[in-house]
């Protein structure tokens, strides 16, 4: 089984940062990131993961006063990863990069330093952007159209690994004798011109110890699915229904076949949103008590812009959810959720409560032997490759995941007793593209 830590800075809770056992500086606090590094590691998880926006949330002041709330300051991920490569040893290390905000060439030089920093860890999730503040902060009124970013997602990740196969694994032989540093036929430039990106190359550094990093992408729409089976190692998907799983785990495959890709080289990693007890009834406590510490404005505002970033102002919080006009933000997710709230009937206050928690990702509640069933249940049946683990709050909901969870996993035979391999590559059992 595979397995990934999902680190929000206090927890994936939107009022994690509430609860006392929290730092409420946890976005800014190395120190905190530190300790969830090394925990993450003794667990032996493949890797952690860092999730990322490149803006506060919220239009105006008021509206951010209120919505920011989950995004509070933050380290910029690739360079907090760079830190925490010198804190651990073997985990994987990877964090969200936006293809609508960045070029290509920064990208394949940040993550490609990132892997020589820690000697093949690295990883980076393609996004095309889901919070539209950031559109603010690069010049645009709102984020170019779903499809025009999917677009140009396919093209910049098409640069990033050509520019990663711009030098040969052998090509730099730094000979102080003959004063020869590295060998010109083992470098090509790119030359690439595309619709968006020009980018001659060569990349200024040799190749990366895994080549290439390892790419994770997460969109579960049309083209979503098409550029992860395009570019994909890993895919994250927030669908928490068997059905859904397995149709979507089987879309990715054909979509990596129509690509010409061996489709069982993509691993499927569904997010899974953990309370963990000694007892059930310490379980739910523990997931009671957060909800509790929900502030109604901030879940209004959530729920508003997991659908979509839609207006529920005026709407009646014990009624049901209103027709939606249609919007250009991410889709899966806002079908899962209007789904949810129609299967199970749940009026406005309960689905943001709902939303608030797991954010539409499959909530778990129990002991470490009822989790355990219910992740066996997915993966054994050949379902998933893993899970995404997203602790509802940060340090705790991790060390209860590693310290209860993961013992009773191995008891079972499911996850690693030690780390194998040295890379990231190793850990996920990909193979390395040669140059
Ligand atoms: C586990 C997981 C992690 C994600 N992390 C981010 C993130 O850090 N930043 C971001 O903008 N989107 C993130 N997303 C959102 C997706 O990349 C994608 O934008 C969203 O699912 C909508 O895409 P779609 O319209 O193709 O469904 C994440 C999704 C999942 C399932």
């Amino acid at each position: 089984m595979r397995l990934g830590a999902f680190l929000y800075p206090a927890g994936y809770h939107v009022a994690a940062w509430r609860h006392p056992d929290v730092p409420a500086d946890a976005g800014m606090n190395f120190a905190h990131y530190t300790e969830l590094a090394r925990t993450a590691e003794r667990g032996l998880f493949d890797f952690l993961f860092l999730p990322d926006s490149s803006a506060m949330r919220g239009a105006d002041m008021t509206e951010l006063s209120r919505t920011a709330i989950r995004y509070v300051a933050q380290f910029e991920p690739l360079t907090l990863l760079g830190a925490l490569a010198a804190v651990t040893e073997r985990i994987g290390l990877t964090a969200t990069v936006s293809s609508t905000y960045n070029e290509p060439y920064h990208t394949a030089r940040m993550v490609a330093s990132l892997d020589h920093i820690s000697g093949g860890r690295a990883g980076w999730n393609l996004v095309t952007s889901q919070n539209p503040y950031e559109a603010y902060n690069f010049g645009l009124p709102e984020h170019p159209d779903h499809a025009a970013r999917y677009h140009r997602a396919q093209e910049f990740a098409t640069v990033v690994k050509g520019l990663w196969d711009t030098w040969h694994d052998d090509a730099w032989v730094r000979d102080k004798a003959a004063g020869q540093y590295f060998v010109p036929e083992k470098v090509g430039p790119l030359d690439h011109r595309g619709e968006h990106f020009s980018v001659r190359g060569p990349l200024n550094m040799p190749r990366s110890p895994q080549g290439h990093p390892v790419t994770i992408q997460a969109g579960s729409s049309g083209p979503g699915v098409d550029l992860a089976g395009a570019t994909a190692d890993v895919v994250f998907t927030a669908q928490h229904r068997k059905d859904d799983v397995r149709a979507f785990a089987e879309d990715v495959r054909a979509s990596a076949e129509k690509h010409g890709r061996d489709p069982e080289s993509l691993q499927v990693l569904a997010g899974v949103f953990p309370f963990v007890g000694r007892t059930r009834a310490e379980a739910e406590e523990k997931a009671e008590r957060l909800q509790d510490l929900i502030e109604p404005a901030v879940g209004l505002s959530l729920l508003a812009s997991e659908l979509g970033h839609v207006d529920l102002s005026g709407c009646d919080l014990d009624g049901p959810l209103p027709e939606l006009p249609p919007s250009n933000s991410g889709q899966s997710r806002r079908d899962l959720v209007v789904r949810m709230a129609a299967d199970e009937n749940l009026s406005i206050r309960q689905l943001y409560k709902r939303v608030a928690g797991s954010r539409g990702h499959r909530q778990v509640v129990g002991t470490a032997a009822s989790i355990a069933d219910e992740l066996e249940d997915w993966f054994g049946s050949g379902l998933v490759d893993g899970f995404i683990v997203m602790p509802p709050s940060l340090p705790g909901g991790l060390d209860d995941f590693v310290d209860l969870v993961l013992p009773e996993l191995r008891r079972r035979g499911l996850f690693r007793t030690a780390y194998e391999g040295r890379t990231l590559r190793d850990h996920l059992g990909l193979e390395r593209p040669s140059r």
